[in-house]
């Protein structure tokens, strides 16, 4: 069975309606090749996983791995590739829109000595299919900053989520890999402290044919973890970071707000206060759905549930901060001190619970 020299990793959440049309495609495409596949659900609620086991029955070199609880591309292509024997392995998203007639040649070019082989969008006859301005402009700037990290192993299209690679240097990096977010192959290159033989194929990414995106709106906020956790992510966890930066711009909304409508609208500060509390709990709950917890962002009546379950957590977490903070006035701490030290425990609060309840893996 693990004779097969490439694996070919499909992360996959609610592509149930994919999983036969990209099988076939694999099949088509890789004629000649000893080769499996390894899709990653994240117990898709649409059976995602349940299709593949149906599949595999008469298909040895499918199979599929069925992560409980858990939710994330990045960590899901890590742990097929743990789950992988062969000496190549290749990543393609699960919705047809990587073009796998590209990975004999990709292979080809692994054999030929390639540490990665970088599926492009951005060079030669590659493109970006039907993408619309703004999320070209997103991509494009994102492969900007990406590569200014990258300095030592660039490449035309780090943002890809089409690549293939030895088990060398999977095992390299293996160790250092961040498994939150997406950015899976920017994390790859930045990992290792070789010069690597990094080489490209050109595609143009596909329309998707069959459900939605996952990513669209949090393609920057992904980014902008990615860059907190190659930084200080070591000492602070990125996504707890990113929270208090929110956290900040609604405290700073929330000033201008109450300003505002006290100072100009002449409305009464207890009432001024209130809306700006709950519009700084909107924009906060908003901001951390996108950015901090992009790669389980709540959509739907979901995100209706969890802004419900958010607003609660806050408003416990505001106990703690009066208490604390008015424990230390007493004591004789400065007001300042005092209420930032109230603030600090309310953060860690809300960051704990929320991140356990309101946007779980
Ligand atoms: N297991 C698992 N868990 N799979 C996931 C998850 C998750 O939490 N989120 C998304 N996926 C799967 C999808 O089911 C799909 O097969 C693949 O990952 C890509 O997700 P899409 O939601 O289709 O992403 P996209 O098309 O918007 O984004 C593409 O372009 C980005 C760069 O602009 C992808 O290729 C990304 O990998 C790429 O970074
Ligand atoms: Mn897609």
């Amino acid at each position: 069975m693990s004779e097969a020299e490439l694996s070919v990793i499909i992360p996959t959440y609610n592509e149930h309606d994919n999983v036969r049309p990209i099988i076939a495609k694999l099949e088509a495409a890789l004629t000649g090749i000893a080769w499996e596949a390894i899709f990653v659900d994240d117990d898709s609620p649409d059976g995602t996983a349940r299709e593949v086991k149906e599949v595999s029955k008469d298909k040895p070199n499918i199979k599929v791995l069925h992560r409980i609880g858990r939710r994330g591309l990045s960590s899901a292509c890590i742990e097929g590739m743990h789950l992988s024997t062969a000496a190549y392995m290749a990543v393609i998203d699960g919705d047809m829109q990587h073009d796998e007639t590209r990975l004999p040649l990709m292979l080809e070019r692994m054999k030929n000595g390639a540490d990665i082989v970088v599926g492009t969008r951005y060079a030669g006859e590659g493109g970006t299919g039907d993408w619309g301005a703004a999320r070209l402009g997103m991509s494009k700037f994102a492969t900007c900053l990406g590569n200014f990290l990258l300095r030592k192993n660039r490449t035309s299209d780090p943002m890809s989520g089409f690549f293939m690679l030895s088990r060398e240097l999977f095992d390299e990096v293996a160790g250092k890999l961040a498994s939150d977010g997406f950015k899976i192959l920017l994390d790859i290159l930045a990992s290792s402290k070789r010069k690597l033989k990094v080489q490209e194929v050109a595609y143009t990414f596909r329309t998707r044919e069959f459900g939605e995106s996952k990513l669209t709106l949090s393609v920057l906020g992904d980014f902008a973890m990615l860059l907190i956790d190659k930084s200080i992510g070591r000492f602070i966890p990125a996504k707890f970071v990113m929270f208090a930066v929110v956290g900040c711009i609604g405290l700073l909304l929330h000033l201008c707000i109450l300003g505002i409508l006290n100072l100009v609208f002449r409305v009464e500060f207890v009432y001024a206060q209130i809306v700006a509390t709950l519009v700084a709990i909107i924009c906060n709950f908003y901001f951390n759905n996108i950015f901090t917890f992009g790669d389980t962002a709540l959509k739907g009546f979901k995100r209706v549930v969890g802004f419900v379950l958010f607003l609660l957590i806050c408003g416990v977490g505001a106990i703690p901060n009066v208490m604390l903070a008015k424990y230390l006035y007493s004591g004789h701490i400065y007001w300042m001190g005092a209420g930032a030290a109230g603030l600090v425990v309310t953060a860690i609060w809300n960051y704990a619970v929320s991140s356990r309840f309101v946007w779980r893996k």
